[in-house]
C-alpha cells in the first residue's frame, strides 16, 4: 500500500512529475476518471494492470495531445480516419489503427492494433503536453466494477493502490469512448458511446458496422462488467411495479413516473440521454453506498441513441 495523493485540477505539475517518475496517476477525462500512465514506460504500464487487477490480455487506450503523437503511434491513418479526427477529436472517440513497432506489445497485449483517442477535458489534454508524451490510461477502477465518473468513485477501488488522483470534478459524457476499428474495409464499432453509428456515418458518409457479437479482448465486452456490489436488474416498468408487490429494500432507478413504496429507495433519472449518461455511474455508486439489497432498472428507451446505455447495463446485470 502507498499514500495516494490528491491534487486540486490546477496541480497538474505535481502529478506530471509522478508520471514522469514511472507512477500511475488518476485524471479526469470527459467520459470516465483514466488510471495514467507514461505510454513509454513498459515498468509504468504494468503499474496499471498491477492495481486494476487488469489480466495483460486486455489491451489499453493510447491518449494524444496532436496528430502528430498519433503518427507517432500508427502505421497508416486513412483519409477516413483523418475526416473522423478531424470531426470528433478531440472527443470520445477511441480509433484503432494498426499499430508501430515501438508500441510496446504491453499495451496492446499482443496485438498488431492499437487503440488511440485524443480526450477533450482540459486536465487530461495539459498533463499530456506537460509530459510531451502519450498516456495509457483504462478507466480507473478495479477491473470488471463499476467505472469512476467522480474522485470518490476512483478512491473507493484504487485507493492506496496508485500514487496519485487529480480532481477534475464529475465526468461531463459519464460512459466510456466510442471505440471504432478503423483496420478493416468497413469500420466496426467495437464499444458503443456517446458518439453513435449515425453520428459517425455522417461523417464517413458510408455504414460502419455494429456487431451483435462483440469481440472478447475489448474488455467493456466481457459477458460481466461494469458491475455494482449488489446485484442489477434490468425490467420493465411494468414488471418492477408487479415485483414491489411481494419485494422490499430495493433501489428502482427509474426515469417514467410510477407509483412510489415506503420500503424502496427511488432514483430518478432523466428521460433525455446525455443527462441519464452522465448520472448512470454516479447512481450505481451511491445505491451501492445504501444498504438495499438489489437494484431494480427500468430498461432504457428502444432506441439507437441509448445503445451506448443499454450495453452498460446490460452487462452490468450478468450474474
Ligand atoms: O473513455 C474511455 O475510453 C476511457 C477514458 C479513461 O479514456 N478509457 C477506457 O479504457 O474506457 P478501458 O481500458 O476501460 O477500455 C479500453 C477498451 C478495452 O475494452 C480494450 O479492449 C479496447 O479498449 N482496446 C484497446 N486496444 C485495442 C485494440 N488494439 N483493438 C481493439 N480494442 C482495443
Ligand atoms: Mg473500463
Amino acid at each position: 500500500m502507498m499514500q495516494t495523493k490528491y491534487f486540486k485540477f490546477d496541480q497538474i505539475k505535481e502529478a506530471v512529475d509522478l508520471l514522469k517518475g514511472g507512477d500511475i496517476v488518476a485524471l479526469p477525462t470527459e467520459t470516465v476518471y483514466g488510471l495514467a500512465a507514461d505510454a513509454k514506460n513498459e515498468d509504468a504500464i504494468k503499474k496499471i494492470f498491477l492495481a486494476k487487477g487488469r489480466p495483460s490480455d486486455h489491451p489499453l487506450i493510447v491518449h494524444i495531445d496532436s496528430l502528430d503523437m498519433l503518427n507517432e503511434c500508427a502505421q497508416e491513418v486513412s483519409l477516413q480516419a483523418k475526416k473522423l479526427a478531424e470531426h470528433f477529436w478531440p472527443g470520445p472517440l477511441t480509433m484503432v489503427f494498426k499499430k508501430r513497432e515501438s508500441v510496446s506489445n504491453l499495451i496492446t497485449a499482443g496485438l498488431d492494433t492499437v487503440a488511440v483517442r485524443m480526450p477533450q477535458h482540459p486536465v487530461m489534454l495539459e498533463v499530456i503536453k506537460m509530459l510531451g508524451r502519450p498516456l495509457v490510461a483504462p478507466s480507473a477502477n478495479a477491473h470488471k466494477k463499476t467505472s469512476p465518473t467522480k474522485p470518490e468513485h476512483v478512491l473507493k477501488t484504487l485507493d492506496g493502490k496508485i500514487a496519485g488522483i487529480v480532481d477534475g470534478g464529475i465526468c461531463s459524457i459519464g460512459i466510456e469512448s466510442t471505440i471504432i476499428d478503423m483496420t478493416k474495409e468497413t469500420p466496426v464499432i467495437l464499444r458503443p458511446g456517446s458518439i453513435t453509428a449515425k453520428a459517425l456515418e455522417q461523417v464517413l458518409k458510408v455504414k460502419v458496422q455494429v456487431p451483435f457479437d462483440h469481440n472478447q479482448k475489448i474488455s467493456g465486452n466481457m459477458k460481466i462488467h461494469y458491475q455494482p456490489e449488489k446485484p442489477l436488474f434490468l425490467l420493465s416498468l411494468e414488471q418492477i411495479e408487479n415485483l414491489l408487490h411481494t419485494e422490499s429494500n430495493v433501489a428502482i432507478m427509474h426515469y417514467s413516473d410510477l407509483d412510489k413504496q415506503e420500503s424502496c429507495v427511488y432514483y430518478k433519472m432523466s428521460s433525455k440521454r446525455q443527462d441519464y449518461a452522465k448520472d448512470l455511474y454516479a447512481t450505481l455508486h451511491a445505491i451501492d453506498a445504501t444498504t438495499v439489497e438489489k437494484i431494480f432498472v427500468e430498461t432504457p428507451p428502444l432506441l439507437n441513441e441509448w445503445s451506448d446505455v443499454k450495453d452498460r447495463l446490460l452487462k452490468a446485470s450478468k450474474k
